[in-house]
This record gives C-alpha cells, structure tokens and sequence, in this order.
C-alpha cells in the first residue's frame, strides 16, 4: 500500500449562512501520485485546494498531512505550494528574484539560494533566463517560472489550479506532457484542477469527479471513463449516449423498447436504470446488421474520426464516432457488442458501486 500524504475526513465549509460549498467530503492523497480534481465552475475545487493550502479554515472535519492534524496550523508552515491561475508572480522582479522570493523570505543564506534557484529554473528548462524581466516571458515560460517557484522551496505537495487555462490549445497541451514528466522527474504529490476532462485523462494517476460540493466518484482515467458511476460523471468525462432502461433480468437489459443482452447483473428484476454506450462504441452497419436502425442527421469530420448524429426510429438521438464517412439522410445501422452496454444503477453511492463491480469480478 502507498502511503497516504493527505486525508479528509467529513470536511465541510461553509461561508456565512449560504449552503454548504463542501459537504462531508471524505477522501485520501497517496504520496507521490498526480492527482486530479475534475468538475464544472465552481463545484469547490478551489476550496478543497485552499483548505489544503491552510488560506481556509474548515467550518467541519479534519484534515490531514502525514497522519497528523493540520487545521490549525498557518500555510507558512505547511510544506504545500501553490501554482495559481494567474501565476501570481512578481511583474517588478526578474525570473531569479521570483524563484527566490520565498527563500529570502526564509532568511537562506546567499550561495544556497543561488543554487536551489538555478537548479529549480534548470529543473522547468529555463537555464540561462535568470535576468529576464517577466513582461518579457511568454505565457509557457510564465507558467515554468511559476512552477519553479513551487518546486524550489521542495515541498510535499504541489498544487495547480487550472494552472493550464489561459493557455492556447498547443502549448496547453505541450505544458501538459510538461507538467506530467516533471512530476515523474520530481516524484512529488501533485493536485492538479481543471474543468477540462480530456486534460484530467491525459495526466493523472487518480481523478476525483466533483459535482456541487460532493465528489462524485475517484479512480484511475481508464476506471472512471469505462464504468462511470452516474449520468454526471459519464456526461461530464468525454461523450455518452445515456438512455433510460430497465433491467430485465441478470445480462439483459431493455432500452428504446428493445431487449439486448449485455454483461451486468444483480440487479432488481425490472429495475429501472441507465444505460450509456460511448460513441466509440458503436459500429456503422448494414440496417440488416444493426442492432438500431437509424438516419443520419448530421456529420462532423474530426481529423481522425468523423462525428456522426444519428436519429432511431423512436427518435433518440445516437452520437456515433467512426473512421467511416456517412452522408446526411443515409439510414445505417448501428450495431454493438454485449460489453459496449454500461448500466447504471440510479443514485448509487460510490461504496455500492465499487461492491456491486466487485461482485461481477467474483462471479
Ligand atoms: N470567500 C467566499 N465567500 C463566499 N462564497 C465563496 C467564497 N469562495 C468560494 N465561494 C463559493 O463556493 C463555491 C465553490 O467555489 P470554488 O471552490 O472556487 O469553485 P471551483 O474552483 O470549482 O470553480 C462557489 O459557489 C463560490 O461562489
Ligand atoms: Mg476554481
């Protein structure tokens, strides 16, 4: 077993009257992992980074660094550094004086601050820009400074918030494989936010889903976008087709007013669920072939897949990805495997899910 860095137990904040923005939150940081809070704008991402960093106190609970009690003790003493938004860094210091504000700060003496900085902006591939006024750094390079200023003062945790968002798509994603190999090269706890579900699944190790104040579901990216929890989390990571169903029995499910066999069970004869097969998925076939006959209604090209909408004879709508083109008005049909069907069961609680998962495996 990793060892736990950070623990939540039953954290809520509260401001003011208003209702709660974090409500019993419980969970466990591992150290050394890339960790992940995914969720929509203001969900309590911030927040739960704020409580960590000790800028918030928590009305509820307790919070934990390394097994010991951490509420009470001021940011400054926590061994936590922060990569905000806007890289809150200094416009009327040079990138040397940025990196080394916080060890000043600390009284370090003269020659150990030279080279902790020197090897932090060699760590971020900034060597040699020591002088540079920061107005003359790019977004990227803002963003590496802000990062080392993080790094030199070697704390246990790092944490990014959308550190990534300001970022044009290009060097978004070069800062993503960035940040990814520097937190391997360091070896450090980093919790990263981010709205952004392709970001989430490209960088962590774990993801927590959050929705108003509650985490959804925790997991590995391969964990929540195969077996999502609930329509939330299938929705809000990449795209789903999500239908209402009932559970006939163990391995078949009916949908759109068809039964079909699929791989779930221990559910309540005729239960009502959801049920989500990803676009992916879904095969363009002969309407012979299909298990849905469907019309085209439109198409998308996306580089390497082509988005296609289609429309059953109900009327539900079918998000298919495919390497084949389709033309608008073509009747198809859409086949799928057993495997392709995820059901879900209606407001079940992560627990539940992860027995019910476990029970399949046993079976
Ligand atoms: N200082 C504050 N006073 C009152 N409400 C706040 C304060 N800070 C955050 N909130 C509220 O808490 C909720 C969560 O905010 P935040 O954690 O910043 O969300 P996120 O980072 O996920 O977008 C929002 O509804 C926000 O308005
Ligand atoms: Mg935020």
């Amino acid at each position: 077993m990793a060892e736990t860095i950070i623990r939540f137990e039953n954290v809520t904040k509260q401001f003011d009257n208003d209702p709660p923005v974090l409500d019993n939150v419980s969970f466990e940081i591992e150290k050394g992992k890339f960790y992940t809070l995914l969720g929509p704008s203001g969900c309590g991402k911030t927040t739960i980074l704020r409580l960590i960093a000790g800028f918030l106190e928590a009305s509820d609970g307790k919070i934990f660094l390394n097994d010991k009690v951490i509420n009470e003790i001021p940011a400054n003493k926590r061994p936590v550094n922060t990569v905000f938004q806007d890289y809150a860094l200094f416009p009327h210091l040079n990138v040397f004086e940025n990196v080394a504000f916080g060890l000043r700060i600390k009284k370090m003496k003269k020659d150990v601050i030279q080279q902790k900085v020197v090897e932090a902006l060699r760590f971020v591939n900034l060597a040699g820009y020591e002088k540079r006024e920061i107005t003359e750094m790019s977004g990227g390079q803002r963003q590496r400074v802000a990062i080392a200023r993080a790094i030199v003062n070697e704390p246990e945790v790092i944490l990014l918030d959308e550190p990534l968002s300001a970022l044009d798509l290009k060097l978004r994603t070069e800062m993503q494989y960035e940040l990814r190999d520097l937190q391997r090269r360091l070896g450090i706890t980093f919790i990263f936010v981010t709205h952004d579900q392709e970001e989430a699944l490209a960088m962590s190790d774990e993801i927590f889903v959050l929705n108003k104040g509650e985490i959804q579901q925790s997991g590995t990216p391969i964990d929540i976008y195969d077996e999502p929890i609930n329509r939330f989390v299938a929705d809000f990571i990449g795209e789903s087709n999500i239908v209402s169903g009932k559970m006939i029995q163990d391995f078949e499910v009916e949908f759109v007013e068809r039964r079909f066999e699929c791989v779930d069970q221990g559910f309540n004869p005729n239960e009502v669920v959801e049920v989500i097969i990803r676009p992916e998925d879904l095969e363009i076939t002969t309407e012979e072939k299909g298990n849905l006959r469907v019309t085209v209604d439109w198409v998308l090209f996306r580089g390497v897949h082509y988005e296609i909408g289609c429309i059953d004879e109900d009327g539900n709508e079918w998000l298919v990805h495919s390497t084949k083109k389709a033309k608008i008005g073509e009747k198809l049909g859409l086949a799928f495997d057993p495997e392709a069907i995820h059901v879900m069961r209606l407001g079940e609680t992560e627990e539940e899910f992860d027995a019910r998962l476990e029970s399949y495996e046993e079976a």
